[in-house]
């Protein structure tokens, strides 16, 4: 599609909700609308709305006072996947996948969408990208409270994400010294562990463990019995849904049989304290902040940030670069190549600045 032809968009938001995601449809839409004169089509419930033809023209009254606003207006889903779609059961309840690209494009096209914004993380991305075979060209906003989407160094949503968490574990500290006890306090994140080591990090947590280290059972219940025995008798563990023991598997809390990615994770903190008790006779608990990290009002600088990738989807449908993703990178927004991102995910690396740091201030990844 050259730019000049370019009049009409669309603008879903798919996977998993996040804070800031409705400052992102504020800002594409008013952008397109007053820079550009473009007229702005919204889907509902991510590519759901493709498939079922369920859509909405988007205008300023629509997109007015949501700068603030958790969740997301046009509804969004992680269980719609147009190339491997949940059409139905088979005689023994087994889920059937079918590839219904060609009718989620067909919609695009009988409502005039030139290009389609894509809000979204790592799952919406790998959705979107064949879809371009199918002749939908796409700009992806990255989101994600994982913040674990390569190419760009943050999504929106991870910093109200890490606030939660960070205030979470801050507020577990002090019931933690009044009990004495071993407190775990369990964040999201499937394969990536940030908001886990961002917010053990923040927080000073004792112990942080996360999908990218395997734990070893034997150094946490060390490090929580040593702490018990020289002074501070009791001890914080952040851990991201995803952390496991060394050879061992994640804890698995539920499979979601009609999602192409089925694995709802859960638990680990539970499981873990457990352990530690049973070895250490030290008393413990677990939190489980799930989605409440996902839920509310996003921070301000997911604000700023969130407006800020909305305006650059709009520059760069305007100035024809078409099938890319918003990034930041050192600060600076650009843009990268949309299948450069699909089926891929930014893991901590090992040797990460803030790794560093926590270890140096002496925390333990629970690693030998
Ligand atoms: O990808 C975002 C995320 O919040 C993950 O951290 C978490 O594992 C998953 O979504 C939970 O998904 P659901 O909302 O289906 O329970």
């Amino acid at each position: 599609m050259g730019k000049t032809a370019i009049k009409r968009i669309g603008l879903m938001t798919g996977g998993g909700d996040c804070p800031g995601l409705n400052a992102v449809i504020r800002a594409v839409t008013k952008a397109a609308i007053n820079e550009h004169n473009l007229e702005v089509i919204g889907v509902h419930d991510g590519f759901l709305g493709l498939i079922e033809d369920h859509v909405m023209p988007l205008d300023f009254s629509d997109v007015s006072n949501i700068l603030d606003l958790g969740g997301t207006i046009l509804g969004t889903s992680n269980k719609a996947n147009p190339s491997n779609y949940c059409t139905g059961r088979d005689d023994n309840g087994k889920p059937i996948f079918q590839d219904v690209s060609d009718k989620a494009a067909a919609v695009a096209k009988h409502h005039g969408i030139d290009v389609l914004v894509c809000i979204g993380g790592d799952g919406t991305m790998s959705a979107a990208a064949p879809m371009i075979e199918h002749g939908l060209d796409i700009i992806g906003v990255p989101k994600t409270i994982d913040n674990d989407l390569m190419h760009t160094d943050v999504t929106f949503g991870f910093d109200t994400a890490l606030g939660i968490a960070t205030e979470a574990i801050d507020r577990i500290r002090t019931t933690a010294a009044s009990h004495s006890r071993v407190m775990l306090v369990e964040t999201m994140g499937r394969t990536a562990g940030w908001i886990a080591l961002c917010a053990g990090a923040a927080s000073g947590a004792d112990l942080i463990l996360i999908p990218e280290i395997e734990y070893d059972l034997d150094v946490v219940c060390e490090r929580c019995l040593d702490r018990s025995k020289h002074g501070k008798a009791y001890t914080i563990i952040a851990i991201a849904e995803g952390a496991k023991p060394k050879g061992g598997a994640v804890v698995v809390d539920r499979v979601v049989h009609e999602s192409p990615e089925p694995i709802r994770l859960g638990g680990v903190s539970e499981v873990l304290c457990d352990q530690i008790a049973e070895r250490t006779h030290l008393e413990g608990r677990a939190t489980i902040l799930g989605h409440v990290q996902r839920g509310g009002t996003p921070t301000a600088h997911d604000r700023v940030l969130a407006t800020q990738f909305g305006y650059h989807a709009i520059e760069l449908i305007v100035s024809g670069q078409l099938n890319r993703l918003v990034a930041m990178q050192k600060g600076q927004l650009t843009s990268v190549p949309l299948c450069d991102v699909a089926d891929r995910v930014k893991l901590v690396p090992l040797d990460h600045a803030i790794v560093r740091a926590c270890r140096a201030v002496g925390v333990s990844f629970g690693e030998k």
